[in-house]
């Protein structure tokens, strides 16, 4: 039986008196039946690990560098995100490939620097509308989550995969259950037939994820839980959100 994980996404939001208020609500309404974590912008790592030791709500970071240290301007590296105690570290989200530029090797090398570090990549893939319309969903996502099965070899049963489609990040259109089930199923084959651990691994759905849809998602056989976005800044709804998947 695998648990069910909830993870924040807080993206670029927050600030410090917001974000100590939303924690403390969070962690004030536990024990919660899943796993649950915050994955928070990095100048927020250090009072997330403050607020959050104790409990067992767990953090993490949105992204995380492919090199362990050198002249790298701007990057985190993940012994750093070790330090700070992440659990997780989000890695490939559409949000990054899109405007930064990120391709599937990129993303399978901060995967692998991640797990290097003991800090779980939650590797995220997903399909654009185009793509979708196209038939093309099952090809891209298994491209982009091959590339990293690829880079992590023995250990890619360690990664956490979210399933995010682009066209329901942000939008208010969520997939539907049925469709998200579909592709989680690719996935979770997929995984399985290169780590013969597919079984025990969590894939998460991802994209206007809120409480009235929490449950019909989670409830679909390969749906392990959720990436949650906006609804994750406002504690009453990610409350809610975690309870249904316990
Ligand atoms: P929303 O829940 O805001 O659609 O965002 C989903 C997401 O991108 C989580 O990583």
């Amino acid at each position: 039986m695998r648990r069910k994980l909830v993870v924040g996404n807080w993206k670029m939001h927050g600030s410090r008196p917001a974000n100590a208020e939303l924690l403390a609500a969070v962690a004030g309404a536990r024990p919660y039946g899943c796993d649950v974590a915050v994955c928070v912008p990095f100048v927020y790592l250090g009072e997330a690990a403050a607020q959050l030791a104790g409990t067992d709500v767990r953090w993490g970071a949105q992204d995380v560098s492919p090199h362990d240290q050198g002249a790298y301007t701007g990057e985190i590296s993940a012994p750093m995100l070790q330090e700070l105690g992440c659990r997780y570290a989000i890695v490939g989200h559409s949000e990054r490939r899109a405007y930064h530029a990120e391709n599937d090797e990129l993303v399978a090398a901060k995967a692998q620097a991640a797990l290097g570090r003991g800090v779980t990549p939650i590797v995220c893939v997903g399909e654009t509308l185009a793509q979708r319309d196209a038939g093309e969903t099952e090809a891209v996502v298994k491209r982009q989550l091959s590339a990293v099965i690829h880079t992590l070899a023995h250990c890619a049963a360690e990664m956490v995969v979210a399933y995010e489609p682009v066209w329901a990040i942000g939008t208010g259109r969520t997939a539907t259950p049925d469709q998200a089930q579909a592709v989680h199923a690719v996935l979770r084959a997929q995984l399985h037939a290169a780590t013969g651990r597919g079984d025990r691994m969590r894939i998460l759905y991802g994209g206007s994820v809120k409480a009235d849809n929490a449950q019909a998602l989670f409830g679909m056989a390969d749906i392990d839980g959720g990436l949650i976005g906006g609804a994750s800044l406002k504690a009453a709804d990610f409350i809610a959100i975690c309870r249904a998947a316990g």
